[in-house]
């Protein structure tokens, strides 16, 4: 634990020293989701959004005429991820341009989405998963966005646990199926049998007595923000070993070159934007268990909870939502063969495609990389004008 310790400052002290590389305070380094947007003369909107069970979301809005598109980004991330390539290659300004009503979600418990309507010891508010937030936030974010532009439908786009919670929200509670016209899923995560990340195994075998240990020390939350904080400053190319290392700890990357090394400060000092250790947990349980099923809390109070000693499996087969599904099978994340287990089960996918091995297209790229706009970007654009088309048509 002490040498721990001291490594750890020794780390801390080398970022410390290397933190005068961040740059002026309008560079986009420092720049939050809302002067993002507002930099580059796009209309930012942030708006507050409460939940049934007193968490309360941020939702940020590129604000425009056109029908309104909500975008779900990934584990222990934010809006800001569909934003910090700017507006030549990030989501979020090229579907504004094509003339979308954007609407960005931020998860419970991630660094815009702290605040809650009740007095809620750490311990409970942390106290949740991707269960919550398809149950719980996404339903009222739809709500409230659907009251606000006075429309009947949302069109949705998710990437990776921003996937799960669509397919979490669309099972638990299909009325919301009838809400939402039409669902792209990036990099699509229900089944989680056969991901490659560092130490899975590990962490699937050793799970209850980790979950055990990590709440009698009260870490409840995991890939901070703070741990960004001093992370910052470091530039993040790829011969700086920490940085490489860093990202595989945390997203499993491998090929660090096909990530947008020109803007890897700007992506750096902006993940990992928190996620709660509940969370985290709840996706092993997936791997172990190999099931899709709500969070297991042992037979005790699963059964107190759900009426059986063994979770409730997710229904995917009650998602009625048309779909477009994009993978790749060089996602170790998304794994193609998990991605196949889901397509078989769900019954209104409309398009379905999969990058090939040869196309080297991993998880994170799908927000990050570097040809993120040509092959994911131009396709989900063009896929939305053509949904758009055919409604207005029928
Ligand atoms: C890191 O990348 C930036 C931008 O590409 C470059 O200006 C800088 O010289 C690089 N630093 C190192 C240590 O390679
Ligand atoms: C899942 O949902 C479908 C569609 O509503 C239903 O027909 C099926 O019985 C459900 N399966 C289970 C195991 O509940
Ligand atoms: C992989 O996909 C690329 C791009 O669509 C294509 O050009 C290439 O021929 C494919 N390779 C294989 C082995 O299928």
């Amino acid at each position: 634990m002490i040498r721990c310790c001291v490594i750890l400052s020794i780390l801390v002290s080398f970022v410390n020293c290397k933190l005068n590389y961040v740059s002026s305070s309008d560079s986009d380094v420092n720049l939050d989701s809302y002067q993002l947007i507002g930099k580059y003369g796009y209309r930012p909107e942030k708006h507050l959004v409460e939940t049934e069970d007193g968490y309360i979301v941020s939702l940020f809005r590129i604000v425009g005429n056109g029908p309104p598109v909500l975008l779900a980004h990934g584990l222990a991330d934010s809006s800001d991820s569909w934003l910090v390539l700017g507006p030549s290659m990030s989501l979020a300004y090229q579907l504004s341009d094509a003339g979308f009503d954007i609407w960005l979600y931020n998860s419970r418990g991630n660094k815009y989405s702290r605040g809650s309507t009740r007095d809620f010891s750490e311990k409970e508010y942390w106290d949740f998963s991707f269960e919550e937030m398809g149950t719980k936030d996404m339903p009222a974010c739809i709500d409230y966005i659907l009251r606000v532009t006075s429309r009947e439908k949302i069109t949705y786009v998710g990437f990776s646990q921003g996937t799960t919670i669509f397919f979490v929200m669309c099972s638990s509670k299909p009325e919301y199926n009838e809400k939402i016209n039409h669902a792209v899923l990036l990099a699509p995560v229900a089944w989680v049998n056969t991901i490659e990340y560092p130490f899975i195994n590990f962490l699937g075998r050793y799970l209850k007595f980790l979950i055990v240990m990590f709440d009698n020390l009260g870490i409840h939350e995991i890939f901070t923000e703070n741990v960004r904080r001093t992370r910052q400053g470091i530039e993040c190319n790829k011969s700086v070993l920490v940085c490489d290392f860093d990202y595989y700890i945390n997203f499993g990357v491998t090929n660090f070159n096909n990530l947008a090394l020109n803007k890897i400060d700007i992506i750096d000092s902006h993940i990992p934007a928190g996620a709660s250790t509940k969370t985290f947990a709840h996706f092993i349980q997936g791997y172990r268990d190999k099931q899709f099923q709500k969070f297991d809390y042992g037979f005790g109070k699963n059964f107190a909870l759900y009426s059986s000693i063994y979770p409730p499996q997710y229904n995917v087969t009650k998602v009625t939502v048309p779909l477009s599904l994009i993978a790749s099978e060089s996602d170790k994340l998304s794994d193609i063969e998990d991605v196949k287990i889901l397509v078989s089960k769900l019954r209104t996918i409309k398009r379905f495609s999969v990058f090939n091995k040869t196309t080297d297209f991993t998880h994170i790229e799908f927000a990050y990389g570097k040809r993120v706009k040509e092959l994911v970007n131009n396709p989900v654009t063009n896929i939305l004008l053509e949904e758009i088309k055919k409604s207005n048509e029928t």
